[in-house]
């Protein structure tokens, strides 16, 4: 057999029904991807093939010849200049080898589970004043919202603690990274794009003022920490606010659809129960409901030369589509993938991702669901969710951004 026989053809969509079309919508774009039934899927232009088995997902995430995207994907929204672009070009998620790894060892050893851990008591204190807040709502009004009442709050305050923002304003702060995160997808609506710059304007200027505060007044919080140690030779100014943004808007949305999604889901698949009666099966539960729906659903990597990737012919130019919904859903990895079993353990799941980037955050993303999800289940056993409240947001990240919780 030559190497030729040996390639792998991907499910070719012919080009007037391509999902991969400027005019799909995000989710339905993986949706359509998903339901041919392949693991790999391309259209007549071959612009972009998608990856969607978990081993082939892991290989191409880990595959050191394929290359971050982030500023690429910026130039699809018609961005080539201007503050976000700066501030994009800064960032570690749109670096490749020794610049990533320069910036990313500065703070790696902020995110190992030892150093997540010493989070765990604040997050806890967040997640039971925001718990007191929906056990208020309730009283008054015998509902409340998850998400703006629960997940969202948690979200922003424990990722905003984090670098020595104060809790009064993470408020503001997760409009900036709400607006932000969008330009990590392509095409972004004039209106999204114009929202993305004044974001980066102006939480841009509001952590230079925060680092000029932390470094007369240093706080117990990572900026604090970063300002005191070697990352200030070895960062530029630009870069070092951009690892600040990063660190903050890197995990809010995520985090906090996580948390109102995982709880829903929960409740919808009879599990919510199990957690009440065992907490000590909330770790597994919390991957397990990652696994079920990464908040982030895709990513993408470019190909800068002509290669061979999992017996896949990659030319240079395209973008290789990595779907870790379909991975986390692999059904010659998981029994009844569509179905929540928190007495599963799903392992090492993809929903973090893998390889040189695989999220930073992830330790203390995983403490933050654990908390939230523990907090939630001790004060409200008998919580219920009225189905035909839920509204989700499929545009970028994944989740639910509205439930109506009542206690049965
Ligand atoms: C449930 C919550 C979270 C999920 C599902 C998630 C998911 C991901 C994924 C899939 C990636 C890989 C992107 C890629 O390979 O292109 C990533 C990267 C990243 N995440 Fe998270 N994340 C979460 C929370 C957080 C938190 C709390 C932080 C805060 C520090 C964070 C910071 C980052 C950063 C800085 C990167 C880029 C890493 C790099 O380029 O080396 N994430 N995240």
């Amino acid at each position: 057999m030559t190497d030729d026989q040996a390639l792998r053809q991907p499910y070719v969509f012919p080009l007037h029904d391509s999902p991969f079309s400027i005019e799909v919508a995000h989710w339905d774009r993986i949706q359509r991807t998903m339901a041919v039934g392949a693991d790999l899927v391309t259209d007549e232009s071959g612009i972009e093939v998608d990856f969607l088995s978990e081993s082939d997902v892991e290989a191409v995430l880990t595959d050191p010849r394929l290359c971050a995207v982030a500023m690429p994907t910026l130039a699809l929204s018609g961005i080539h200049d201007g503050p976000l672009h700066e501030l994009w070009s800064d960032l570690m998620n749109g670096k490749d080898g020794a610049e990533h790894r320069r910036i990313r060892n500065l703070v790696a050893r902020e995110f190992t589970p030892k150093a997540s851990e010493r989070h765990r008591a604040a997050v806890a204190d967040i997640a039971e004043r925001m718990a007191d807040g929906v056990q208020r709502a309730i009283d008054a009004g015998g509902h409340a919202d998850l998400w703006s009442t629960y997940a969202m709050p948690v979200s922003s305050r424990v990722n905003s603690r984090l670098v020595g923002i104060p809790e009064a304003d993470a408020e503001l702060v997760s409009v900036w990274a709400f607006d932000l995160v969008r330009a990590f997808l392509p095409f972004m609506s004039p209106d999204q794009r114009q929202r993305a710059e004044t974001a980066a304007v102006e939480f841009g200027a509001y952590v230079d003022e925060l680092l000029e505060r932390l470094r007369l007044t240093p706080g117990d919080d990572i900026a604090s920490a970063l300002l005191h140690s070697d990352a200030t030779d070895v960062l530029t100014a630009g870069e070092f606010r951009a690892l600040v943004a990063n660190l903050v808007f890197g995990g809010m949305e995520t985090t906090a659809k996580a948390i109102a999604s995982g709880i829903c889901h929960l409740l919808e698949h009879d599990q919510y129960r199990a957690l009440v009666d065992d907490p000590a099966l909330i770790p597994g539960a919390t991957s397990e409901l990652l696994r079920f729906l990464p908040p982030s659903p895709v990513l993408a990597r470019g190909v800068p030369d002509d290669l061979v990737c999992q017996h896949v012919a990659l030319k240079q130019g395209q973008v290789a589509g990595i779907n870790l919904l379909s991975a986390c859903h692999d059904p010659s990895r998981y029994a009844n993938p569509g179905e929540i079993d928190v007495h599963r353990d799903p392992g090492k799941q993809l929903a973090f991702g893998a390889g040189a980037h695989f999220c930073l955050g992830a330790n203390l993303a995983k403490l933050t669901l654990n908390v939230a999800f523990e907090t939630i289940t001790r004060r409200f056993p008998t919580l219920q969710v009225d189905p035909d409240s839920l509204v989700w947001d499929r545009g970028g990240f994944a989740g639910v951004v509205a439930a109506r919780a009542t206690l049965a």
